[in-house]
């Protein structure tokens, strides 16, 4: 069950054709607050990459201790809008001009890089970051634990710490092994990267993000309580313990609202054609599951099974399929968890329709 937030419908009301991104700033700042409370005692940033918002990176930069980011863009955006916020700098390339940006934790990701951050001869310091070969079943994005492009190996890892030289100086280890894992995944990962990292004698250990949120039942949350609990249990004295979490601190902020333009039916199967697409919100088609939605309407119109299309042409434009609604023209539909991963990983462009409004919930 889909809790609107207050304000939401009276937007709802006066959607014309452009559909509106509406973010729930106080819901945001609840649940990143409790999400901090939870966590006390391990370093939390915040994974810039889910959702760069301005808004919403005002908001959580009074719970969290630093910003993720991974790339250049990303750097100088934060530096505008929140100078002095600790950003640790991570992503499988970094050019010169990234390598040289001024970052509290640069994370390594391989032998190569690390020589032309020497070559630079600048003061830096990093984090190296492994890709152990460790299951990571179950994860709804694999970063880690086999063949990817994401950090090194644990013999590059060795290499980098004997090339490890001033000005360059290594604080720890850091491992982004997979995304959408619940609490007792993500233990069991942490496991096996603070048994590699206490091997190496390096004691600040990045353990990533990658918090599962369920689309299918938005209700059920990460266990923060529990996961945090199992994290301060597992850490050695004097070691700092960081995450970096993106979508399961904003998914459940953001909401898309878009009109339904037309019902028909094709073959046999019902489809209500929507004014928004993919090209604002293409969570539900990257990730491949039905995004969860509420409609807005003062219709009687028949519960029937239908698909929720954009107009975009293509066929994979589909926010969910043969789902149970009662839809008709003019009526809203609101699609939840569209705060991470949205807008931001849309291919906005596509057939030129216009840009959404985005509206914040004071
Ligand atoms: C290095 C790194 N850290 C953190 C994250 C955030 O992951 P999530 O949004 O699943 O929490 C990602 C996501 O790709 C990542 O690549």
């Amino acid at each position: 069950m889909l809790t609107i937030p207050t304000g939401l419908e009276g937007i709802a009301e006066t959607l014309g054709d452009v559909p509106a991104y509406v973010y729930d700033l106080p819901g945001l700042d609840r649940h990143a607050a409790a999400v901090r409370a939870a966590t006390e005692g391990l370093e939390l940033y915040y994974a810039v990459k889910a959702n760069p918002d301005p808004a919403l990176l005002r908001v959580l930069a009074e719970h969290v201790d630093g910003f993720e980011v991974s790339s250049g863009g990303e750097v100088e955006h934060i530096r505008a809008l929140l100078p002095g916020m600790p950003l640790a700098f991570g992503g499988p390339g970094k050019t010169d001009a990234e390598l040289a940006l001024p970052v509290r934790r640069l994370h390594v990701e391989s032998p190569a890089e690390l020589r032309r951050l020497q070559a630079s001869r600048r003061p830096a310091d990093v984090l190296l970051r492994v890709n152990l070969d460790v299951p990571v079943g179950g994860a709804a994005l694999a970063m880690g634990g086999g063949a990817t492009p994401f950090g090194m190996d644990p013999d590059d890892v060795t290499e980098c710490l004997k090339l490890i030289a001033h000005p360059v100086r290594a604080h720890g280890i850091h491992a982004h092994l997979a995304s959408g894992l619940d609490a007792p995944d993500l233990l069991t990962l942490a496991d096996a990267v603070l048994a590699y990292a206490r091997s190496l004698n390096l004691g600040e250990i990045n353990l990533g993000g990658g918090m599962a949120v369920s689309y299918t039942d938005p209700a059920h949350r990460f266990d923060w309580t529990s996961y945090a609990h199992g994290m301060r249990a597992r850490r050695a004295p004097g070691e700092i313990l960081r995450i970096e979490p993106g979508r399961a601190l904003t998914a459940y902020s953001g909401w898309y609202l878009t009109k339904v333009l037309d019902v028909k039916r094709v073959h046999g199967e019902w489809f209500a054609i929507l004014t928004g697409g993919t090209h604002h919100l293409r969570t539900p088609v990257t990730k491949g599951h039905n995004q969860p939605f509420v409609v807005i309407s003062r219709s009687h119109s028949p519960d029937r099974e239908l698909t929720l299309a954009g107009r975009l042409c293509t066929p994979k434009d589909v926010f969910a399929r043969h789902v149970r609604a009662a839809l008709a023209v003019g009526d809203v539909v609101a699609f939840a968890m569209a705060g991470a991963y949205a807008w931001n990983i849309s291919h906005h462009d596509f057939l030129l329709h216009p840009k959404p409004a985005f509206h914040y919930l004071p």
